[in-house]
């Protein structure tokens, strides 16, 4: 008992290397890959704000088409801007070397990010950039510091800013109050993201859903199959359920006579 104890200990040890990588807490994002229309304004954006400089060539444009439920020619129209057939990756011009001249690290191909880094990763990520006159691009992100990417939805999103507002007191999840007052006690805390208003095209809570479903898309893009998986397993199941009653029948009948 005791070694399978320690078998299992050191077979959880890979599960606490990953929970010490984890830097600043990242806010948890609810994604739906069954969301078609979510997917649609996400190829939409992907195609128009990321495919100046990353590829998601591992993906081709009309199996997005299909999957997403766009029309090939709706989806030539509106969605392809390389002169690419509909059969093509999704591959840019952009070639490494020059990127990685122009911006000190090549953009890296997308298709798959949303496996690598996970979609918590990539939402606070794109929702986490402010301004810092200190870097190349005059922005900074909190949750990949110094990285080499400018800001490309700040038309959308507006001017971030780090900003230091009172925030409540929390020590090992707890909140703190004032004993004698009950009145919340606050400290004053400097890495606090906050937009300046009216310097983008949509509300925070527009923007937000915007990049959910930019996310979304990404995490279809990294796993095209699972909805494909979903059904199947369901299908699977019933056979079980189904093949379970004569099974349990051939069963009953075969040990009938055993007694
Ligand atoms: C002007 C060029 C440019 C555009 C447009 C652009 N990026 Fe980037 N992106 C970069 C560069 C350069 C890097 C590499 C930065 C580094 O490693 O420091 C990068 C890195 C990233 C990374 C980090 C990958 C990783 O694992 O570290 C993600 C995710 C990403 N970009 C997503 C996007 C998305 C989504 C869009 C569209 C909304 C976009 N990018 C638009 C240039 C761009």
């Amino acid at each position: 008992m005791k070694k399978l104890f320690m078998a299992l200990m050191v077979a959880a040890l890979p599960l606490l290397a990953c929970a010490a990588e984890q830097g600043a807490p990242l806010e948890h994002v609810d994604i739906d890959v069954s969301d078609k229309a979510a997917m649609q304004d996400g190829a939409r954006t992907f195609v128009n704000y990321c495919m100046g400089c990353h590829s998601a060539k591992y993906q081709r444009y009309e199996r997005v088409a299909d999957d997403l439920g766009i029309p090939h020619a709706l989806m030539l129209e509106k969605l392809v801007f390389t002169g690419a057939r509909i059969g093509d990756h999704m591959d840019i011009g952009m070639q490494p070397a020059d990127a990685k001249a122009w911006f000190g690290a090549a953009p890296p191909d997308l298709t798959l990010v949303a496996r690598v880094r996970g979609t918590d990763w990539l939402y606070g990520y794109l929702t986490s950039f402010y301004e810092d006159p200190a870097r190349p691009w005059g922005v900074n992100n909190k949750v990949s510091p110094n990285v080499g990417m400018p800001n490309v939805l700040v038309g959308l999103q507006g001017r971030q800013v780090l900003g230091c507002t009172q925030v409540q007191v929390v020590e090992d999840g707890k909140k703190h109050y004032d004993p004698l007052t009950g009145t919340p006690l606050t400290h004053q805390a400097c890495d606090q993201l906050t937009i300046v208003p009216n310097t983008g095209k949509l509300s925070e809570a527009q923007f937000d859903e915007k990049v959910r479903n930019l996310v979304t898309f990404l995490a279809y893009s990294a796993n095209p199959v699972k909805l494909q998986h979903q059904r199947i397993g369901t299908y699977v199941l019933l056979y079980l359920a189904f093949f379970f009653v004569f099974a349990y029948l051939l069963k009953r009948e075969y040990w009938k006579d055993v007694h």
